[in-house]
């Protein structure tokens, strides 16, 4: 089918390059002109696995373009609307790109289209797009709106949106349901070439959920904001286990035992971050303050991952007495691992405190460097983590990337200032790296010192959860 994506954000791109993969016919638009010239010369802007070589691929197959919105409102019988939803200060979800290409899409399309709304947008924008387009279309546009919400996560997009656990949509009319289920029947059956896995592993068949465009909308939102909900969850119990000498990953692992609850999305660490969890949290607080309802759970839920930063602050200042004059390295700026996004990600927050306080900066990230100097100019990049821990008087593990799990601890034990690790997102078990020489200290789990593994001691936790204090043995 001959589709169209106007938007080449994460959503857009990874849209438009899947459905191309799949065995579509795709125009993709970029109103961002730097950034259009960019994917038309074959370049990325933005780094995400698969992507570009998916895109690279499906191109020289002649089955993606890029272009003009104007072109594109013309090329596709289906035209995906994957424009940025920014949030407004008042957390609202700023919907002018939206109507942007409403508008445009109601002076130039002729014929009939349908319309495909796959930003995160609140519910009932199906229906004011519905209300736009009758008012503004003058060249007798026959349409149908339909809602089609992402799940994608970034760092795993492709692979998300070609094995998804379901394909949402909401649509109004049979023929909008037919059009869509048609569009989506490759990854439904999961019959396509698989860019990411040669023998792509049988798995289970992805549901195809139809439904109105209202509740499609509000799918969207409720989920984002159910998952967020679940890590401020964890995040609390973390620091009652910190109180009371429990440990977080044992509690986590109970819960998640449990198929009601689940195992994923139970990870504690220094708050969720990236640009959906937090907006989305925000818009749907609005959303439902607008219809009358007070969501204050999810107040609750924005207010416990604003605090997680702090708590994590007032770790570094018990550990280092002084913050002021340190050198702190800090492992990882991405809001997780395997993008180079820092958009809300809390190592922001947290390196301009430190920087408040004093603190002396060496940072570094796999991927993210560039984007973090842009907001962050006083901290001092580096190009490995050990550049970054040299004369460190600690390391904070901010990224769980997964290189910092092979790192020579000996080599850095020689050029730290200070061996204390303070891990923000539970890489490591306690005994790994107190075993290393390092002092260890994390989140929802009792610290650990090498003098504690030095005296041969076993510290498992279950004997210091019992209360028993470490035997001080002479020297
Ligand atoms: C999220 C949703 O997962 C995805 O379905 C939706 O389409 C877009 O928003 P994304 O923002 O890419 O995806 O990241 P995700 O992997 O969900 O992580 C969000 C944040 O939560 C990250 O900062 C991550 O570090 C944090 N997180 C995640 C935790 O702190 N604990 C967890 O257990 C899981």
């Amino acid at each position: 089918m001959k589709l169209s994506v106007i938007g080449a954000g994460y959503v857009g791109l990874t849209t438009a390059a899947c459905l191309a993969q799949i065995g579509h016919d795709v125009f993709c638009s970029e109103s961002d002109v730097e950034k259009l010239a960019k994917l038309q010369n074959g370049g990325m802007p933005l780094f995400e696995p698969h992507l570009e070589d998916v895109i690279k691929g499906v191109r020289k197959a002649g089955r993606l373009r890029f272009g003009s919105t104007e072109e594109a409102i013309a090329w596709g019988d289906a035209i995906f609307i994957c424009v940025g939803t920014p949030p407004l200060a008042n957390g609202d979800a700023d919907l002018c790109a939206i109507e942007v290409v409403a508008r445009a899409i109601a002076k130039r399309a002729t014929g009939y289209r349908l319309i495909i709304e796959k930003s995160t947008v609140p519910v009932q924008t199906g229906a004011q797009l519905r209300k736009h387009l009758s008012v503004h279309s003058t060249n007798g546009l026959r349409y149908d709106v339909a809602s089609n919400p992402e799940f994608l996560r970034e760092g795993t997009s492709v692979e998300d949106f070609l094995h998804p656990d379901r394909i949402v949509i909401g649509a109004d009319s049979p023929r909008a349901a037919g059009l869509l289920r048609e569009i989506y029947e490759p990854i439904v059956q999961q019959k396509f070439t698989c860019p990411i896995h040669s023998g792509c592993p049988k798995r289970k068949d992805p549901i195809f959920l139809a439904t109105d465009t209202n509740s499609a909308e509000l799918i969207k939102h409720a989920s984002n904001s159910f998952l967020a909900m679940k890590i401020s969850f964890i995040n609390m119990v973390a620091n009652l286990c910190e109180v009371v000498g429990a440990d977080v990953t044992k509690v986590a692992e109970g819960m998640g035992l449990d198929p009601r609850i689940g195992p994923a999305f139970l990870n504690p660490g220094i708050g969720f971050g990236g640009f959906c969890f937090p907006k989305d949290v925000q818009a749907f607080v609005r959303i439902a303050e607008k219809s009358g309802c007070d969501f204050s759970l999810l107040k609750e839920v924005e207010k416990i991952n604003q605090r997680r930063v702090e708590h994590f602050v007032e770790k570094i200042r018990k550990e280092l007495w002084v913050v002021r004059g340190k050198k702190i390295a800090v492992w990882g700026l991405a809001f997780k691992p395997n993008t180079d996004d820092v958009r809300f990600a809390p190592s922001i927050t947290l390196v301009k405190a430190l920087l408040a306080e004093g603190a002396a900066v060496r940072a570094y990230d796999p991927e993210a460097t560039e984007k973090a100097r842009a907001v962050l100019p006083e901290v001092t990049y580096c190009t490995d983590a050990y550049r970054a821990a040299e004369g460190a008087d600690a390391i904070l593990i901010v990224t769980e990337w997964d290189e910092f799990r092979q790192m020579d601890w000996n080599r850095l034990l020689s050029t730290v200032e200070q061996p204390l690790v303070i891990d923000g997102r539970n890489v490591f078990s306690p005994e790994q790296i107190s075993g290393k020489g390092f002092r260890y200290v994390s989140i929802g789990r009792v610290d650990a010192s090498p003098w504690q593994a030095a005296v041969g001691e076993k510290i498992d936790s279950s004997s210091l959860r019992a209360g028993n204090s470490v035997q001080e043995v002479p020297a």
